[in-house]
């Protein structure tokens, strides 16, 4: 059966107080459903302690949107894996474009912070995607294997389990252009082909997301597509009600 994630971004959103509200509205829709998707949310840091406490007795997972690939140091401002692993944090987002762009994230900085969420026994979303001039450019494909080579170095198979994808082309974040279902499926089904190659069989069963202007009304298009394995929600996460149909329309596409 289709495995389905549903991931909810708030990015540098909700104090936390309004965090508390927004989760607490997410458990109210969801409740007395039979759930078939998982749903994760990543709040801000300042959140995500606040927010595991309303979440405990749920099935919601939560994780973090970005760390550190040190344990501890001397690195200020910056937050390692081992405190978001005792917060409870199950996931990480890595090497979202908004850290490549405005952070100077690269490949390897990414493969570092990756293989040092493995190590601790998280999951690494990791995201990958090209600019808007990369596709214009036809350099799309490229792009996706350089991200998937680098991003994957010195990853054991093993991990594969662990580990999900998310493609986010750039061009469709947060400006209500979300990719077509053609372009995500042909970029989702080349994706799996370069995981497969870099990392072998087990690679197979690793999850791809798509992230990008999903909304509830494009939703159904995009999680229905056979490579598509959930969605990296942002802008449409922080609205209960938006994020709610979008969890409804993945349990019914499982359901069928
Ligand atoms: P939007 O859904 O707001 O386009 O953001 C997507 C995203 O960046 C999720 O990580």
């Amino acid at each position: 059966m289709k495995k389905m994630l549903i991931a909810g971004n708030w990015k540098m959103n909700m104090t936390t107080t309004e965090s508390v509200k927004l989760i607490q509205n997410i458990i109210e829709g969801i409740k007395n459903k039979k759930l078939l998707t998982d749903i994760l949310i990543c709040p801000p840091f300042t959140s995500i302690d606040a927010v595991s406490k309303v979440l405990k007795d749920t099935k919601i997972l939560y994780g973090a949107q970005n760390c550190h690939f040190e344990s501890k140091g001397a690195y200020t401002g910056e937050i390692s894996i081992p405190m978001l692993k005792e917060l409870g944090c199950k996931f990480i987002i890595i090497g979202h474009s908004e850290r490549r762009t405005y952070f100077f994230e690269n490949d390897e900085l990414i493969n570092k912070k990756a293989r040092a969420v493995l190590a601790l026994g998280l999951s690494p979303i990791i995201c990958i995607g090209e600019t808007l001039r990369e596709r214009e450019e036809n350099r799309t494909f490229d792009v996706l294997k350089r991200q998937i080579e680098i991003g994957m170095s010195r990853i054991e198979p093993e991990n594969c389990a662990q580990i999900v994808i998310a493609y986010e082309p750039v061009w469709a974040i947060g400006t209500g252009i979300s990719a077509e279902p053609e372009q995500v499926q042909e970029a989702h089904a080349f994706i799996k082909g370069e995981l497969v190659r870099v990392l072998g069989k087990r690679a197979s069963s690793i999850i791809v997301l798509y992230g990008g202007s999903v909304t509830d009304e494009n939703a159904k298009s995009i999680l229905e597509l056979t490579d598509v394995h959930g969605g990296l929600i942002g802008g449409a996460s922080l609205k209960s009600d938006i994020f709610l149909s979008i969890i409804e329309t993945a349990n019914s596409i499982l359901e069928k």
